[in-house]
């Protein structure tokens, strides 16, 4: 299977787990481990923005930092530009937070709700340029069922 392939299974998976009954940390739970299922990356979860910070949800992988200001790394930049942001190479994103020294690119897709981000979903890999844009708009369809 290829990407696109493994991604629309990905998405009917996803589509049908996310409950909009109840909250987001419950679907974040299970749509971060739904994408390691998948795909085995370093590191995948959320953070949330809580009192204009964004602050750790859930995830799968390593311990991470926990809490980011806005316009701040991959993440903090994300959600300022209101774009999802690939990284090829994390050590040459000027201001990138490196949580894991065994992280070398990023993808960071806001999650928008009445127009404001209310979280990101944040996702480190090994490889370097890991990341294009097919991930880009699966995975920002992905965030769109929270
Ligand atoms: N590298 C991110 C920080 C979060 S960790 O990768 C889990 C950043 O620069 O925003």
């Amino acid at each position: 299977m290829n990407k696109e392939q493994v991604y629309q299974i990905l998405l009917k998976q996803a589509k049908s787990l996310v409950d909009k009954k109840v909250d987001d940390v419950a679907n974040m739970a299970n749509v971060s481990r739904l994408i390691m299922e998948h795909f085995p990356h370093h590191w995948i979860g959320f953070y949330r923005v809580v009192n204009n910070e964004l602050i750790l949800g859930p995830f799968n992988g390593p311990i991470a930092c926990t809490r980011i200001q806005f316009g701040k790394g991959v993440c903090g930049t994300a959600w300022q530009l209101q774009q999802t942001q690939i990284v090829a190479d994390v050590h040459q994103f000027p201001g990138h937070i490196a949580c894991s020294a065994l992280s070398n690119a990023e993808i960071v897709v806001p999650c928008v709700r009445n127009n404001e981000v209310y979280a990101v979903l944040d996702i480190d890999s090994t490889e370097f340029g890991a990341f294009d844009n097919v991930d880009a708009t699966y995975l920002e369809e992905l965030v769109s069922y929270l």
